[in-house]
């Protein structure tokens, strides 16, 4: 009895094993975007930033995942720089499902098997040019895998509401403070090379 027990735990160890190897296998082939949008300016609890809290732990992403960068800006940036006016502005659109006409466009869309999305926590969504971007392109056979910075709200609901626009399959997502990413650099990487290691990548 023992050894038919150690048999079939043997077989199952393999067969765990061999999956792992191949979906590691798999994700390694895709062909990645990261998509993300992010602020400038004057941010919660890191001052004056000239590189974007969300910009820097998407280019973590796409070194380590060999991506390509897209980043998501308005057309017409009327955002004001100054911190308490910007969530004013941030509001009303969240509040209106405002689609804010975006500037340029990922012309080889199609080619791509895997997209990340990301951006600031923004009233526990993200920016509403997320969705402008989202809504100009066919997601079927996508996969989706959202990250956000933010300084307390988590994921919150921005994994559903990326289902919900896009109808792609999700992966599990990333959360980092927005002032880890920006003055703890070495601790971001950490949680980003971590997180991807998780999902195959
Ligand atoms: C308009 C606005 C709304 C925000 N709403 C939230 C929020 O709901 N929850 C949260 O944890 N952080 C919130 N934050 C903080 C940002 O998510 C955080 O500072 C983020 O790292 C900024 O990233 P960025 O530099 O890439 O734009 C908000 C910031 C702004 C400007």
């Amino acid at each position: 009895m023992k050894k038919l027990f150690s048999s079939i735990l043997a077989g199952l160890t393999f067969f765990t094993i061999h999956n792992a190897t191949a979906e590691i296998k798999d994700m390694n082939n895709k062909k990645v975007l990261v998509v993300y949008f992010s602020k400038t300016g004057e941010q919660y609890s890191v001052g004056n930033i000239t590189e974007g809290n969300t910009a820097i732990v998407a280019k973590m992403i796409a070194e380590q995942t060999g991506g390509s960068l897209f980043e998501v800006k308005l057309k017409n940036d009327t955002y004001p720089a100054a911190y308490t006016a910007l969530t004013e502005a941030a509001k009303a659109e969240k509040n209106s499902n405002a689609r804010p006409e975006i500037a340029g466009d990922v012309s080889d869309f199609d080619n791509y098997d895997v997209v990340f999305i990301g951006g600031p926590v923004w009233w526990g969504d993200l920016p509403m040019a997320v969705y402008t971007f989202i809504d100009k392109h066919n997601w079927s056979g996508k996969t989706v895998v959202p990250f956000v910075t933010h300084e307390g709200s988590g994921l919150t609901s921005v994994p559903n509401n990326l289902k919900n626009a896009t109808g792609a399959e999700m992966l599990d997502g990333l959360a980092i403070y927005g002032h880890i990413a920006q003055n703890e650099r070495a601790k971001a990487k950490e949680n980003v090379v971590n997180w991807l290691n998780k999902l195959g990548f």
